[in-house]
């Protein structure tokens, strides 16, 4: 097999792979006028010089929707928090740290046709970062304040605001509910939602398992399958919206 297994195997039928090919290329050529921006994986808030707060997101599945918008021809922007991915060199990869470092480069590159913001951002950075590594001691407080929340503020600014705004709601209970809120409080033309208190789809997993709520009220599962492939079904319909 092409694959280097050794078996029998079956090719697909010559007519799918000539309509797979013709399909490819047309999306290829009629997507290239469109930009997309993508934010992924998590950020680091500093306390000192070593030492932050950060969370658990992977970055995969923000990856693979770059990836593959990339791929179906999309002039793709991602900007991501550290990971330890690696991305094609067809997409203009910007690396981030911080949430104030994200949101900066979030605006420096729209407007866009679509942004999708799947990073995990961190909801709070410290209130006021020490300068020198801290020294041990009994007790230490720290002083939190919010950071900017990237995804409403590009919604709620017409002047950058792609015509297509996607967020994602990483939840671990009452996740329709929750991901209904996200969706209305900020503003955005879907909220995809997944459970990631289920392992076999969180943070790390290469597979997920999401739901679609659409700001028109409708709502649409994407079955337990590869992150590479729940990429292809949400841009599939992202372009099917832009088009
Ligand atoms: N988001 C963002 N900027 C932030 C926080 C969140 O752009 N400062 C975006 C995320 O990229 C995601 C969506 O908002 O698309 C929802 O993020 P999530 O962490 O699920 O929700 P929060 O708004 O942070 O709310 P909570 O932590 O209370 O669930």
């Amino acid at each position: 097999m092409a694959c280097g297994e050794y078996g029998e195997g079956k090719m697909s039928e010559p007519l799918k792979i000539v309509d797979e090919l013709n399909q490819f290329f047309l999306n290829q050529s009629q997507n290239k006028k469109f930009k997309a921006l993508v934010t992924a994986g998590p950020t680091n808030e500093y306390i000192d010089p070593v030492r932050f707060i950060t969370n658990k997101s992977s970055g995969k599945q923000g990856y693979e929707l770059a990836k593959c918008l990339s791929k179906k021809g999309f002039d793709t922007t991602l900007i991501s928090g550290p990971t330890n991915l690696e991305v094609e060199k067809d997409i203009k990869l910007i690396e981030v740290e911080t949430a104030d470092e994200m949101l900066l480069e979030t605006q420096k590159n729209l407007p866009a046709n679509v942004a999708v913001f799947s990073a995990a951002v961190a909801d709070f950075k410290i209130n006021k970062k020490y300068k020198e590594k801290i020294k041990k001691q009994v007790s230490l407080n720290l002083n939190l304040e919010k950071n900017v929340d990237i995804l409403s503020y590009v919604s709620n600014h017409n002047s950058i605001r792609p015509e297509l705004v996607i967020g994602f709601a990483a939840e671990t209970d009452n996740v329709e509910n929750n991901a209904e809120t996200k969706l209305n409080n900020k503003n955005c033309d879907w909220i995809i939602a997944n459970d990631v208190s289920n392992k076999k789809i969180g943070f790390n997993s290469d597979f997920n398992e999401v739901t679609i709520h659409y700001s028109d009220k409708n709502k649409e599962k994407l079955s337990y399958k590869k992150k590479s492939e729940i990429s292809e079904e949400i841009v599939d319909r992202i372009i099917t919206q832009i088009n």
